[in-house]
C-alpha cells in the first residue's frame, strides 16, 4: 500500500498551507493533525462555537502529548498558533490545498465548495471529506472540476490512518498526486479509490449497519450487540461507532449509500438512527446518542 501511495504522489505539489472549511468533529481534527505536521491551518466555520470547540479539542490533545513527556510545550505552543480559527475567508487565497469538512449535503457543499473555488488560484486542490457523495457530483457545477478529489479521513483523525483519495472523472493526475502527497506528510496511508457511493469502506461498513438497525427493530439490545461484536473482536460495536460517528451524518450516509446501491442495499425499515436525530440524540457530540455521555465528546456512561 505504501508503495502504491508512493507512485500515485508522483508530481504532487508539496502543501505548506491548507484550508479546512468546517471545524466540526472530521474538520477539528484535519486542522489539528495538518498543523502537528508543519503546515499552516486557516480553519473556517460559519458558528463560533465550533470554532471554540475545534481550538479546545487541538488544545486538549497538545496538554496531553506535553503531559505525557511526548512533546515540548514551545512545540505544543507552536502547533496551536499554526491553526487560525476564523468566521471569515481571510487569506483562504493563498492556500495550496483546501479541504471541505461540513454537513453531509450535496446542495450546502456545492455552495461552500463554490464560493471557495472562486477564491483559490487555478491549481489549487479543492477537497472534499464527504463520506458517501459521489465526487463527480460534487465538482459537476465547479468552474475547474480538475482540481477537485475526495479525501476521506476516519474518525478520530488524529488516531485513524487510513485516508481514501478519491479520483473523480475529471480530477487531474496533479490534484490526485498532491491529494495523496498530502496524506501521506500528515503520516497518513493513503489509498487511491474511484468514486462511487460509498467509495470502498463505507460501502462495505453500510450494509453492517442497515444490519443493525434491522436487529434493533426486531427487538434486540443494542448495547447486547455492542457487546458481541466487541468480545468478537471489532474496536467498537455499531451502536457505539455510530454515537462517535454522529447519528445526523450516519442518517444521510445510509440514505445516500443505500439509494446509489437499489438493487443491493435497502434502507432500513424502521431507522433507529433516523429516530435519534428526531429526538436530538445525535451521539457524542451532543452528550447523547444511543448511549449517555458525562460531557459533549466526553466518555460514554455504559
Ligand atoms: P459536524 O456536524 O461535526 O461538523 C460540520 C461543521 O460544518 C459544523 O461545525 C458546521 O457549523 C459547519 N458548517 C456548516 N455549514 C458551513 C458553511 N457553509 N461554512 C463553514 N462551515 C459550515 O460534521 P462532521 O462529522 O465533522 O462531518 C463533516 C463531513 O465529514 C461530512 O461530509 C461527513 O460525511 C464527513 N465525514 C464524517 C465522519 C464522521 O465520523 N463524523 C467520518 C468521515 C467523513
Amino acid at each position: 500500500v505504501k508503495k502504491l501511495a508512493r507512485r500515485h504522489a508522483q508530481g504532487g505539489r508539496p502543501v505548506a498551507r491548507a484550508a479546512v472549511i468546517g471545524a466540526g468533529i472530521m474538520g477539528g481534527g484535519i486542522a489539528y493533525t495538518t498543523a502537528l505536521r508543519g503546515m499552516a491551518v486557516r480553519m473556517k466555520d460559519i458558528a463560533p462555537a465550533a470554532l471554540e470547540l475545534g481550538m479546545g479539542e487541538a488544545r486538549r490533545q497538545l496538554d496531553k502529548q506535553v503531559q505525557q513527556g511526548r512533546m515540548g510545550r514551545e512545540k505544543a505552543d507552536a502547533v496551536l498558533a499554526a491553526i487560525r480559527a476564523q468566521l471569515d475567508d481571510a487569506d483562504l487565497q493563498e492556500s495550496d490545498l483546501a479541504i471541505e469538512a461540513v454537513v453531509e449535503n450535496l446542495s450546502v457543499k456545492h455552495k461552500v465548495l463554490a464560493d471557495l473555488q472562486a477564491k483559490l488560484r487555478p491549481g489549487t486542490v479543492l477537497a472534499s471529506n464527504t463520506s458517501s457523495l459521489r465526487i463527480d457530483h460534487i465538482a459537476a457545477p465547479l468552474p475547474r472540476p480538475a482540481d477537485v478529489v475526495g479525501l476521506h479521513f476516519f474518525n478520530p483523525v488524529p488516531v485513524m490512518p487510513l485516508v481514501e483519495v478519491v479520483r473523480g472523472k475529471a480530477s487531474s493526475d496533479a490534484a490526485v498526486a498532491t491529494a495523496t502527497a498530502y496524506a501521506s506528510a500528515l503520516g497518513k496511508t493513503p489509498i487511491v479509490v474511484k468514486d462511487c457511493p460509498g467509495f470502498l469502506v463505507n460501502r462495505i461498513l453500510t450494509p453492517y449497519i442497515i444490519a443493525f438497525c434491522d436487529l434493533v427493530s426486531e427487538g434486540a439490545d443494542y448495547e447486547r450487540v455492542d457487546r458481541a461484536l466487541e468480545a468478537f473482536g471489532w474496536p467498537m460495536g455499531p451502536a457505539y461507532l455510530e454515537d462517535v460517528v454522529g447519528m445526523d451524518t450516519g442518517s444521510h450516509v445510509i440514505d445516500i449509500i443505500s439509494a446509489g446501491y437499489p438493487q443491493r442495499m435497502r434502507p432500513p425499515e424502521r431507522n433507529a438512527i433516523r429516530a435519534l436525530v428526531r429526538e436530538k440524540r445525535l451521539g457524542q457530540k451532543s452528550g447523547a446518542g444511543f448511549y449517555d455521555y458525562d460531557s459533549a465528546g466526553g466518555k460514554p456512561r455504559r
